[in-house]
């Protein structure tokens, strides 16, 4: 059966990718570039004037960058020299494959999925370059910031989780399966708050995260929260101890910030549930679309809870401490995970990854970037099974948590798709809508 492109090879004008290599991706790097600048200071604290002339140099690169992307250069091959560099610079040799040979690969001629990912590979190539500035998270003030934006939905959120942890000995199986589908919700609508789709700009959760969930419901296009629940169940086992032990979660972390404290409430509520013996949390490894988790927001995140003037805030923190120093959750990252490639050559081109996720019981794919890279960013129908687009990728149980962002849906009901065309014809971009899907390698 016939494959269909990638998300507009070509950039359509006026299509979403088209606009957002036009005019979202230089806003992000003027960004980037004002960051760098407001850092001068900081900079030359810390390493006196060669941090300056660091400065100056990384902001000379990003400025060639921006106007690389301006003036629609072609692509250029990577000469940092890390681990990751020789993968990058042969997927370029792809792309010009697969273009032909006659023009060369350039940012307005390649998928939109490559061209974003390899503007984010740019960024840490020039700071890479740069030492001694070359540990210095360019988006790690946006992240902090929105981080402590939504302070008050994140009081709330902990506070409801140590309300049901101290009650949880008197919940029935359905409460619990009911709890389990509230913390779902709150994990998939924590996705709304991403900072690449507002280029940067504030986007934080304000409302009660719980209060709204009832309300948000009629969003979710695809809910298959029963099979993730089931999914869950099935990895149960008697113990030798006739307690049950249960499986393992791996959770493909997406933003920093609200959405993370969402992911790490649900993992809370796995564990202290018996839902899950282990949660492992796989994020990235250099800063990645302005909001994506690194392995310092992680630890940031958890000592930022922990620390708070609040008293279930800081109780939450201090048990997911706990967790993390017991190995019941692990951090792990991979270069994989910050590269172009769609998830179906994972098994091929990071065999090792997909070998470590073979061990979960199930796997949660957080956030828009993560379904673009699970179904290939492919223009397929709407109405293609999630399997399908899948393309044979399924290392264990999975299922994807995501809104909306990107012009791509699969799984969709006869005419759904039509419908919602009708009524909002931003359904796909505008952050509004959600999608729970799930696949597992062994339905069939
Ligand atoms: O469209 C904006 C965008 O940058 C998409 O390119 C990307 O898929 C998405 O936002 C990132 O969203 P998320 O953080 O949910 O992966
Ligand atoms: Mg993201």
């Amino acid at each position: 059966s016939t494959v269909p492109t990638q998300g507009s090879g070509g950039l359509l004008e006026c299509s979403f990718a088209y606009l957002t290599v036009r005019d979202r991706l230089p806003t992000i790097l003027t960004r980037v570039i004002d960051t760098i600048h407001r850092n001068k200071n900081k900079f030359f604290e810390e390493f006196g004037e060669e941090g300056v002339q660091a400065e100056k140099r990384t902001i000379g690169f990003l400025s060639k960058l921006r106007n690389e992307l301006l003036t629609d250069k072609p692509i250029l091959v990577l000469c940092d020299g890390l681990e990751d560099t020789d993968s990058w610079n042969q997927y370029l040799q792809r792309q010009q494959r697969l273009l032909g040979e006659r023009d060369p690969v350039s940012w307005f001629k390649s998928p939109w999925l490559y061209i974003e990912c390899y503007m984010y590979r740019r960024i840490q190539e020039a700071i890479w370059l740069n030492p001694p500035i070359s540990d210095f998270d360019v988006f790690n003030e946006s992240k902090t910031q929105s981080f402590f934006e939504s302070q008050q939905a994140v009081i709330s959120l902990c506070t409801y989780l140590q309300g049901f942890n101290r009650n949880m000995d008197d919940l029935s199986e359905t409460q619990l399966m009911e709890q389990f589908h509230k913390l779902l919700q709150v994990s998939l609508w924590g996705n709304r708050c991403d900072l690449s789709i507002s280029a940067g700009m504030e986007n934080s959760q304000k409302a009660s995260p719980i209060d709204s969930l009832s309300d948000l419901k009629s969003f979710i296009l695809v809910d298959d929260s029963n099979m993730v629940w089931s999914a869950l169940t099935s990895a149960q086992r008697p113990g030798e101890d006739g307690k049950t032990t249960s499986g393992r979660v791996d959770i493909v972390l997406d933003n920093a910030g609200f959405e993370l404290v969402t992911d790490l409430v649900l993992a809370n509520f796995l564990v202290s549930a018996g839902l899950a013996r282990e949660v492992r949390f796989h994020g990235k490894s250099i800063p990645w679309f302005v909001s994506d988790v690194t392995a310092h927001d992680f630890q940031w995140t958890i000592r930022q809870t922990l620390a708070a003037n609040h008293k279930w805030m800081s109780k939450s923190g201090v048990q997911w401490q706990s967790y993390v120093r017991e190995g019941v959750w692990s951090y792990h990252d991979h270069p994989f995970w910050t590269m172009p490639h769609e998830y179906c050559d994972m098994a091929g081109d990071a065999p090792d990854l997909y070998a470590t996720l073979q061990g979960a019981d199930l796997i949660l794919f957080k956030g828009d970037l993560n379904y673009r890279k699970l179904t290939g960013d492919r223009e397929w129908d709407h109405m293609v099974p999630f399997d399908r687009a899948l393309r044979g990728f399924g290392p264990a149980p999975l299922c994807s948590l995501r809104t909306l962002k990107a012009n791509i849906q699969v799984g969709l009901q006869p005419g759904q798709g039509e419908n919602l065309n009708t009524q909002d014809p931003s359904w796909m971009t505008s952050g509004k809508y959600a999608v729970v899907q799930f696949s597992s390698p062994h339905r069939e």
